[in-house]
């Protein structure tokens, strides 16, 4: 090589060392200066990104929500998420952003469209505009952003199709379209494989059960709650997604029976099926899904029994069985689900006792229950609700409960039920509601009802109540309703009777024989 070649070829390298700094300092202040640019369009701008200004462009790597590439000074992630942003993306120059891996601007108001230029984002992996105003339809150039993992719309004012494009996105792991106005897109051009979380609910999709899921063997999560599917639940769903921890189809129309290849569903915890139109058994097989935690399948047609296996679920949490036509007794394997905190059973046929198992259940805090003996329910002593309205309990109010001391409402209303109060029922001084009204009751309101001091609610309209109404009602300052009407009472109403209780809306004592105080704004 020649002496003046050798010195040429150390020239252009040194050219060459000092031009890449420069590159990459001239493309970070671009970078800076489209920021800048876009935040001065914004309505409203909040203190934090006071630090964008053209007096710190050096320092654009240490800008709020900003952070760098180490080698290469630029962008790499923008982070807005929750600054009270308002405003557009309209004027975002998305073009200098050659680097960006991460865009999040979750929960601004951020309104008018997505912009189409946000497919020039070639590096983006993760993408959420959710909780924001956006508009219009998802803009197909999406699916020009290959490398994502991560896109998250939830939450917008979108509307339109789904862009099956979206399909071509080969990395997506996680996508939440979730609360928007989105409807079906040709479903048979979907396919995404690499799914791991997948959210569609609350939208406006009519189709059946769109058939690409099933092909999502990755799944952990799935949600296309509150639209309008209809159909069966494919059974590849309990083949193919054996992965799955959550599964929520509640609030469409799904119907079908629930296939004993639920089983197959190993690693299910949460499991909500609400609001469909599912017939058929539950499966027995349900035991096979050790881990679940939430079981959540009312206002469906369910019919036969509860099966006893639901008691190897040790790890239960939540069981929501109303509303169906289940028609057995109650399995006192139930009694073995300890860590049950929610167990609803009402508005169903079941027959039978309750079982004495059940007071095992330690942990239980709201239960409703439908056509049982009400003889055990005394050792539910961490109930806070007790719902057994419209059933045919017949008999006395058992002295037993009493020892509920936690009950916040309790609600027997609509029953058969007779004799007088019991002296124990005075002693729940945490009750807010004490609804006993459509019963046969009789005896007479105590002095001692004047321990219920968070009460704001008693209803014991039309039942066999008689005597005067004792002074110490008038104490209980928190009565926001008081309905007594349809008994025998006599006497006068007590004098003070709202004179103490600021909040009371009104109350009525028709068909009792009271006579009135002059004043009484009460009845
Ligand atoms: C953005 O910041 C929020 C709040 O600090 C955080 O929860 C979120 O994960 C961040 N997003 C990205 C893409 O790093
Ligand atoms: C959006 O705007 C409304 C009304 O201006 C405001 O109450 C709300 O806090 C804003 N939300 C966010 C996330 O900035
Ligand atoms: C949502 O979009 C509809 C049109 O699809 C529009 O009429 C409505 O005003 C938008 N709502 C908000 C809060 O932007
Ligand atoms: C599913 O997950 C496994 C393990 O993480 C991974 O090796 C595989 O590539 C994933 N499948 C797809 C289609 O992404
Ligand atoms: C359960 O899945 C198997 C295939 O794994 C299938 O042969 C069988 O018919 C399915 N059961 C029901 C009830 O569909
Ligand atoms: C199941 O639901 C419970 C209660 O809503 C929640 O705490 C838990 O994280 C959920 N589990 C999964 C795997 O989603
Ligand atoms: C039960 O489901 C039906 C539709 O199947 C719906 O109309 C009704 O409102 C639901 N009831 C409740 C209490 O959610
Ligand atoms: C969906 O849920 C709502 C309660 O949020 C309920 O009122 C409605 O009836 C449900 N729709 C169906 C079809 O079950
Ligand atoms: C429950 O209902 C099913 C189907 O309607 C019926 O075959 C069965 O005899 C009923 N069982 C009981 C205990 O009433
Ligand atoms: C019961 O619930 C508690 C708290 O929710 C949890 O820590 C514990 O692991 C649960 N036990 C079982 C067996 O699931
Ligand atoms: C309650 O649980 C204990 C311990 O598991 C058991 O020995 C007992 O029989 C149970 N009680 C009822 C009434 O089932
Ligand atoms: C009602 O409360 C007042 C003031 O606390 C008290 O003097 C009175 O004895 C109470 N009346 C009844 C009937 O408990």
């Amino acid at each position: 090589m020649a002496a003046s070649q050798k010195l040429y070829a150390a020239l252009f390298h040194v050219l060459l060392l000092s031009l890449f700094p420069l590159k990459a300092k001239s493309s970070a202040r671009t970078q800076a200066e489209a920021l800048i640019q876009w935040r001065d369009t914004l309505s409203s701008s909040p203190p934090p990104l006071t630090s964008w200004s053209r007096s710190n462009l050096h320092n654009l790597c240490r800008w709020t929500a900003v952070s760098c590439n180490p080698t290469s000074r630029t962008v790499s992630r923008i982070n807005l998420s929750s600054l009270n942003i308002a405003g557009t993306l309209a004027r975002f120059n998305f073009t200098p952003f050659t680097d960006l891996t991460g865009f999040d601007i979750q929960n601004n108001n951020v309104s008018g469209t997505i912009p189409s230029a946000i497919g020039s984002l070639s590096k983006l992996n993760h993408l959420d505009l959710s909780a924001n105003l956006f508009g219009g339809s998802i803009p197909v150039e999406i699916s020009r952003l290959t490398e994502l993992q991560y896109l998250s719309l939830h939450n917008n004012n979108l509307s339109g199709a789904i862009p099956f494009q979206l399909a071509s996105l080969p990395k997506v792991r996680h996508l939440d379209l979730g609360a928007n106005y989105l409807e079906n897109p040709d479903w048979s051009k979907f396919s995404m494989p690499s799914l791991e979380y997948l959210s569609f609910s609350l939208n406006e999709l009519t189709s059946e059960f769109p058939a690409f899921i099933t092909n999502c063997r990755n799944l952990t999560f799935l949600d296309l709650s509150y639209n309008h599917f209809t159909g069966q639940i494919p059974e590849l769903l309990y083949t193919n997604l054996g992965k799955l921890e959550t599964l929520i189809l509640s609030n469409n129309s799904f119907q079908g029976p629930l296939s004993a290849n639920i089983s197959k569903l190993t690693n299910l915890k949460n499991l909500s099926l609400q609001n469909n139109l599912l017939s058929g058994r539950i499966p027995e097989s349900i035991d096979s899904i050790s881990g679940l935690q939430i079981v959540e399948l009312f206002n469906n047609s369910f019919q036969g029994n509860i099966p006893s296996s639901i008691g190897q679920l040790k790890h239960l949490e939540k069981l929501d069985l109303r509303m169906n036509a289940l028609n057995s007794t109650i399995p006192p394997e139930l009694g073995l689900c300890t860590n049950l905190t929610y167990l609803a059973l009402a508005v169903n046929k079941l027959s039978g006792e309750l079982p004495l198992s059940l007071s095992n259940l330690s942990k239980l805090t709201k239960m409703g229950l439908s056509q049982n003996s009400l003889s055990e329910i005394g050792k539910l002593t961490r109930l806070q609700y007790l719902y057994l309205f419209n059933n045919n309990f017949s008999g006395s109010i058992p002295p037993e409960i009493g020892n509920l001391k936690e009950l916040t409402n309790l609600d027997l209303s609509g029953n058969q039920l007779s004799g007088p109060l019991p002296p124990t029922l005075w002693d729940l001084t945490n009750l807010n509601l004490l609804n006993l009204f459509f019963n046969k009751i009789n005896g007479k309101i105590p002095p001692e009802v004047g321990n219920l001091k968070m009460l704001q609610t008693l209803d014991l309209n039309t039942n066999q109540l008689h005597g005067e109404l004792p002074q110490a009602i008038s104490n209980i300052t928190s009565l926001t309703a008081i309905s007594l009407f349809g008994n025998n009472f006599s006497g006068s109403i007590p004098s003070d009777l709202g004179k103490y209780m600021p909040s009371l809306e009104g109350g009525t004592s028709e068909s009792n024989q009271l006579e009135r105080p002059s004043g009484s704004r009460l009845i």
